[in-house]
């Protein structure tokens, strides 16, 4: 039997994003800028390259600027077209497909990422769903939900995204640990642990922001309370559902900057502004006469 569809992507956007005030303090950090496009731009495109059509955005206050980037500007449009650029009108257009629908869903309070991803269960109703955390950028030849997809539509079972992180920082992650292999880059869970100290932690295997569940994960994260950092964790719903199904860790293809970090998220914009189209030749040019001057 083909497994479910999956067409939602749930991006909780409701974080405060304190680590990058003051611009956090009017503007979502998801509207940070990689180059010319915001974070959430790129999640969104990742979503819909995997076959995304709903996408339902957790937000929280002082996010209103997410809504307006998706939403159309008929009066932006018109200085455009009156001005003759259509090169610029035709990017605008493009930000969001006619056929893909956006839902905005208020989270009433900051209880956690699994809080988060529980709001999203009226729009997702049964049907397994994409999480994806904007902070985490991958750039991969065939994004990284996509990849995850793939993996679903073979198996059937929930999919989270991982890769080795240095042993000092599993105290920053979901992490996992295998029960057995199942294939070069995937492999079964045993355990998930939100953030255990690196002393503590029984991997290196981090999850990174990407996630494929299936509905029943809801029902798990109805019921927990509070945990690591005194939230409701996703890891801990996660670590519920792996009792009654299975739950795969899926070493995707692709290379991840943690946006949610400034160090990070100065790394991808300077590669990301080397790959760019029209910017990436002057750019290369300015770092080569640049870096041989930094002592
Ligand atoms: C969240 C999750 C964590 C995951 C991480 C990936 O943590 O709780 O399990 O590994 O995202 O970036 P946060 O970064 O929101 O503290």
């Amino acid at each position: 039997m083909p497994h479910k569809a999956v067409k939602t992507a749930v991006f909780p956007v409701a974080g405060r994003g304190t680590r990058f005030l003051t611009i956090t303090k009017a503007s979502p950090k998801e509207m940070l800028p990689i180059v010319d496009k915001p974070l959430i731009q790129y999640a969104v495109d990742e979503a819909l390259s995997a076959g995304a059509v709903t996408l339902v955005f957790i937000t929280g206050s002082s996010k209103r600027a997410i809504e307006d980037h998706f939403d159309s500007n008929p009066e932006l449009e018109a200085v455009l077209q009156a001005q003759g650029k259509q090169e610029l009108l035709d990017t605008l257009r493009g930000i969001l497909p006619s056929w893909a629908s956006c839902v905005y869903i208020r989270q009433p309070a900051p209880l956690g990422l699994g809080h988060a991803v529980l709001c999203a269960r009226p729009v997702v109703g049964e049907a397994p769903f994409m999480v994806h955390l904007a902070d985490d950028l991958i750039d991969a030849e065939v994004p990284c939900l996509k990849q995850m997809v793939e993996v679903f539509a073979t198996h059937g079972h929930s999919v989270l995204g991982v890769q080795n992180v240095p042993q000092q920082d599993t105290d920053k992650y979901g992490i996992v640990t295998l029960e057995r292999k199942i294939a070069a880059r995937l492999g079964k869970m045993s355990h998930i642990v939100e953030k255990p100290k690196p002393e503590k932690a029984a991997s290196t295997l981090a999850v990174v922001g990407r996630y494929l569940l299936t509905a029943a994960v809801f029902d798990d994260l109805a019921k927990i309370g509070k945990g690591a950092g005194g939230e409701i964790q996703l890891t801990d719903g996660i670590a519920q559902l792996m009792k009654r199904e299975p739950v795969y860790a899926f070493e995707f293809e692709g290379k991840r900057y943690d946006c949610g970090s400034k160090l990070g998220y100065l790394q991808a914009t300077v590669e990301y502004a080397l790959k760019h189209p029209s910017l990436g030749g002057d750019f290369a040019k300015y770092l080569r006469e640049f870096v041989p001057k930094l002592t």
